[in-house]
Parts: structure tokens; sequence; C-alpha cells
């Protein structure tokens, strides 16, 4: 904790109030432990996150786990076929059941005592307990899953936002690239040792592209001023409707969904010249995705409610999911998606499918990390935004009015 911590007797009511507006948050909002509890009540477990694309768990009794600030979930694919939430929490003593990231069960077996939960999490078979033990009333705790057109979305209450909004207004961007039957052909988690904020606020800006990533501003347009935008759009645009591609715009970011809907989103952005998809030399690294029939040279941005963000090239798809594991460290994970009847070595390399979004995951954690060190200094002080870094303005004024609900 810092020494400008200790002398800050404000109240969080009050450091909200202080809050410049236009300007990055104060130095509390990163490090202090209570800010982060409330975030976890307000913001965190009342939100959705992306767990992964349905094709990852096909069968009964396919299942992964998910860590997210100290909880952990298991989804697993039940015996109705169904996919499930339970909390990875043994009824007896509170152990976590099921030790593995992922995988195929016919049972969930505690590791400490031995309880045994079928794959609906229905508690079956306990020990040595007393005559009139209730084995109904102890199956594992629910956590709720929600589906969006294939993927997997897991929130750590019983009372989410409604995906509805999400499921109608992004149907049409989706079907375009067929999201139901893609599957994840690579997959990593990035371990970021800073506040999860600084990370997501990262993602958010794009102010930071032209020096932190050569590769990524070589191809995508989105730190161009809006002129220059303009001209490399409507060359995309003109090439939209022969691939297949309609121009769709859908802004429902948090700040603008409706009342108890998961805020969401979808535009496309055109690309630089060669480039018909995010790869070193901008040629294909997968078949095209759904029913498009050739690469308009753009790429379209979806957003998730405020930890999930997929970037859908015209051959593949990338969403990145960050997550706090603490107060002070998040994590990114990366899914990379084709379309499912491709096959890797014959339709894709994994290392041309990740390489744009690896090395500039690598850099974007390097940023994160010098960051989160400065603004742990005593010398921090809130600076002003760009006109560059307008999203992730417009995302923290979200989390401090999260954090004023009664
Ligand atoms: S804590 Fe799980 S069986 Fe005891
Ligand atoms: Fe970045």
């Amino acid at each position: 904790m810092s020494a400008v911590l200790k002398e800050d007797p404000r109240s969080i009511a009050e450091l909200i109030a202080d809050q410049k507006a236009g300007y990055s948050l104060q130095q509390r909002f990163y490090t202090d432990p209570d800010i982060f509890e409330l975030e976890l009540e307000r913001v965190i477990y009342r939100n959705w996150i992306f767990a992964g694309h349905e094709s990852q768990l096909p069968a009964p009794g396919d299942f992964r786990v998910l860590n997210v600030a100290g909880e952990s979930a298991i989804i697993v694919r039940g015996k109705d076929g169904e996919l499930k939430g339970f909390a990875n929490v043994c009824r007896h003593r509170g152990s976590l059941v099921c030790l593995e990231e992922k995988g195929h069960v016919d049972k969930f077996a505690c590791p400490y005592h031995g309880w045994m939960y079928d794959i609906d999490g229905k508690l079956f078979a306990a020990r040595d307990m007393p005559e009139d033990f209730d084995m109904a009333a102890h199956s594992l705790k629910t956590v709720s899953v929600g589906l969006v057109h294939g993927l997997i979305f897991v929130c750590f209450t019983d009372d989410p936002l409604s995906l509805d909004g999400c499921r109608e207004d992004l149907a049409e961007a989706m079907a375009m690239f067929d999201f139901p039957n893609l599957k994840v052909a690579a997959q990593k988690t990035y371990d970021i040792p800073a506040n999860w904020k600084l990370s997501i606020e990262n993602y958010q800006e794009c102010y930071h592209c032209a020096t932190a990533h050569p590769e990524y501003a070589r191809m995508h347009t989105l730190m161009l001023d809006n002129d220059k935008q303009d001209r490399v759009q409507k060359h995309m645009l003109e090439k939209m409707v022969a691939c297949g591609l309609k121009q769709i715009y859908v802004d429902r970011i948090d700040t603008a969904a409706r009342p108890g809907e998961m805020g969401y989103g979808y535009s496309r952005t055109a690309l630089f010249g060669k480039y018909k998809t995010g790869s070193k030399d901008g040629s294909p690294v997968a078949p095209l995705l759904g029913n498009l029939k050739d690469y308009d040279g753009g790429a379209s941005d979806f957003n998730f409610g405020p930890f999930s963000f997929m970037l859908a090239y015209s051959d593949h798809v990338v969403a990145y999911v960050f997550t706090p594991t603490g107060h002070e460290s998040s994590k990114c994970e990366i899914y990379w998606m084709v379309r499912g009847d491709a096959k890797e070595g014959r339709d894709y390399d994994v290392d041309k499918l990740t390489w744009l979004w690896d090395i500039t995951t690598i850099s974007d954690k390097e940023i994160i990390v010098n960051n989160s060190k400065g603004v742990h200094s005593k010398y921090y002080q809130p600076g002003p935004f760009s006109g560059m870094e307008k999203e992730e303005n417009i995302y923290i004024d979200w989390i401090l009015q999260e954090l004023q609900r009664p």
C-alpha cells in the first residue's frame, strides 16, 4: 500500500466526487483493497464473462473451470446436453472440488474427503454421515451460464443481467461470421501483474498503438485521425457487399445498454491496403468464415459486457477476456477461433494464426506493468485524456457510476 493511501482520509464516495472529468483515475482506484472489494460486488461478479465456445464442450461430462478474482466456476455439459455452471466449492467443508482446468468426467470427486457429485452437481456419495443426512440438500451451488450464438458466458450471481438484447441486436452481425459454428484453434493466458482496470483501459484506447505496436499499426487503421480513417473506410465499404458483408453498427456499450441488460457493441473498421486479415504479411491464415465470398479488407469489433472483446477478421475471430486475479493482478485470456470445419495443418497454422495478437499482447503486458509501477508512485497524479482515449474515459466513468449504485 502506498504512502499516499495511508494519508488519504477520504471515503470512497468522496474520492469519486473528487474525480476530475476527462482525467485518468486517482491512485486509490488502482491500489486500495477496499475499492477492489466494492468492485467485486458491484462490477465483477455482477457482469457476464466470456468463458469459451460451446464447441469446446460437446459431450455430457465435458467441463472447464473458470477462475475470476478468487471465485471458481465449473462449466459442464450436463446429462440433458445443456451447459451448466457450478461453484467449484465442496458442500462439505468448502474445498475446491475440481482441480483440473478442463477435461471430461463422469463425476466430480472432492479431493479432500471424497464427496462425490454427478455432472448435474448433485451429491450422490458421502462417507460416514449420519442416517438423517440430507444428500439432496447438498448439491453444488449454481453459477449462471448464458449462451450467445455459440459463445459461453458466465456470471457469478443468480440474478444476472439479461442477454436477450445482445442476442437479438448482434444476431445479424454474428451470423455473417457464423459464430455458432466456430471452433477454438488456440488459447493462451497472459498474467498481468497490474490492477484489472489498467489492463482493460489499455485495451480501450489506441493512442498507444503507434508507439507500442508497430506490427498492429501497420495493418489496423484505428489510430488514424477521422479524415484519414474515412478514406480507408470508404474503400472497404465499396467492397463489402460483394464479399458477403453488410455495414452494421450497434452501440449499446455498458453506459448505453437498456437497464437490466448487458452492454454490447459492433462495428467494422478497414485495414490498410494489402491486408486481408490480421497476419504478418496480410495474407489469409484460415478459410473464410461463414458464407463470406472474399476479403473486404476490414475487421469487426464486438464487445460483450465490460470484460470480453472480440475482433472478427474475415477468416478468424480473436476473443480477449480481461479479468482480475487479485486487487493488483489480472489476466488476459485469448481465444483464436476459426471455422468449425477447418483442419489444423491443412487449413491453418497455429503460429501464423496467433502471431499478431500474441506479440501485441506481450507488448501490452509490458506497457500495462510499466503503467502500474508509475501509478503506484507518490508522484503519480491523474493526467488528461487525449481525443483517442474517449472510450477509456467512458469506461472509467461507467465503473464510477457502478460503484455508486445504491
Ligand atoms: S471438503 Fe469436500 S469432501 Fe470434505
Ligand atoms: Fe495495445
